[in-house]
């Protein structure tokens, strides 16, 4: 089971609440948190791609440092974990992606991974006057413009792209990346049509879990995508987004889920989001949004890993053993209860045979060994 750690380049990370002790967005503690997950051995590191919030007193997620910056800064303070960026296709040229990533995959030695969503959110579109183009062909220019970036990012000559949406003549973009052919690519839909790009043309898919009670729905889910992947010729990935509420007891860590999602829960800021996300998504359809809203409020419709760490650990075993095969982690409040997961739950992993101890020779190797080893990893 791979780890991570994501939306800590946004105010209130993916947390929808009032509660004083969330993530307030900032540097020094940004620094912080990386230089921890990358000690620590996990595998990787997400930003989410976000220009505005969805007010509500909280101001969930107003603030927001701009992923592909952010991944090259985190990226020169860390030694070993792969730093993604994730890429709104219709708001960035993928020539411009193609430089900018290759800029980063160096300054990583070969640590870098791309995720590419088609956007949904249409307050952030409008504020680039730019146009939401309905479903199903936002996946079709994702497809045109993953190819753009495909071709930069491996064609040694100059090249003419000529496509539907792009006309661009004698490209050339240099240097290229370190990763070969190029690095991995994430795509985070779960629309049919999303499905179908992200099997086709991408290394992972960044799933949302659609039946969170029962793993058989989830297990039935992954395979499906899995099975896609194969009839396409290529393997999928299958990461989670998991939230994290681990307390001595489990009495004490749904006590505290309570009480920053049913008392201190900003359910206005959450209502904003899902009314915007139920529009323009076919993700979940609009009633089982309204099911998840609490999940929303606790980690933005993740899948809940609340107990001790036992019983966190005996969950992500579940996971795993339906096909799961990273999980991104967001807490309430990162640093602190990031600390307490190094300390506590990762050796448990270990202890279980999730995962490999962390090496003490991956501990020493040079930087370019370490990276390069790890970066594959991560979209194996
Ligand atoms: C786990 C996860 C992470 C996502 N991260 C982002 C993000 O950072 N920025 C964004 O605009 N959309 C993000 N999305 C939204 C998707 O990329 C996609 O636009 C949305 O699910 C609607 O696409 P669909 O109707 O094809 O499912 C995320 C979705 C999921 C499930």
């Amino acid at each position: 089971m791979k780890l991570g750690v994501m939306a800590f380049n946004c105010s209130h990370g993916s947390t929808i609440t009032t509660v004083p002790e969330a993530w307030t967005l900032n540097w020094p503690d940004t620094r912080d948190v990386v230089q921890m997950v990358d000690r620590s051995g996990m595998e990787t590191v997400l930003p989410v791609g976000r220009w505005r919030g969805y007010g509500g007193p909280s101001d969930f997620n107003n603030c927001t440092f701009e992923s592909f910056t952010w991944a090259s800064a985190i990226g020169a303070l860390t030694d070993y974990v792969t730093v993604l960026a994730t890429v709104h296709v219709p708001l960035a040229h993928p020539l411009m992606v193609a430089k900018m990533t290759s800029t980063i995959d160096h300054v990583t030695n070969g640590r870098f991974a791309l995720n590419i969503v088609g956007g949904w959110f249409k307050n952030e579109f409008d504020m680039f006057g730019a146009n939401m183009r309905p479903h199903d062909d936002r996946y079709k220019y994702a497809k045109e413009w993953l190819d753009f970036l495909r071709q930069a990012w491996t064609d040694e000559n100059e090249f003419d792209f000529e496509s539907e949406s792009f006309h661009a003549k004698n490209v050339w973009s240099q240097p290229k990346p370190i990763q070969k052919p190029h690095p991995p690519v994430m795509n985070a839909g779960g629309s049919p049509a999303a499905q179908d790009f992200t099997t086709r043309y991408c290394d992972m898919n960044f799933v949302i879990l659609k039946d969170r009670t029962f793993l058989e729905g989830a297990q039935k889910q992954i395979a499906q995508l899995k099975t896609m992947a194969r009839s396409h010729g290529r393997e999928t990935r299958i990461w989670i987004h998991v939230y994290v509420v681990c307390r001595e007891t489990e009495k004490e860590a749904k006590d505290y889920l309570n009480h920053y999602v049913y008392e201190k829960g900003d359910w206005e800021a959450a209502g904003n989001l899902l009314k915007i996300f139920g529009m323009q998504t076919e993700t979940l359809d609009v009633k089982t949004l309204e099911s998840h809203k609490a999940h929303f409020i606790a980690g933005h419709g993740g899948y809940p890993l609340v107990g001790t760490a036992e019983q966190i650990v005996d969950e992500l075993g579940k996971l795993a053993d339906i096909g799961v095969d990273g999980c991104l982690i967001s807490w309430v409040d990162y640093k602190n209860e990031l600390s307490q997961w190094i300390d506590e739950v990762l050796p448990l992993t270990e202890q279980a045979g999730l995962r490999k101890p962390f090496a003490p020779a991956q501990k020493s190797a040079s930087r370019s060994q370490r990276s390069r080893v790890d970066s594959a990893a991560m979209a194996k």
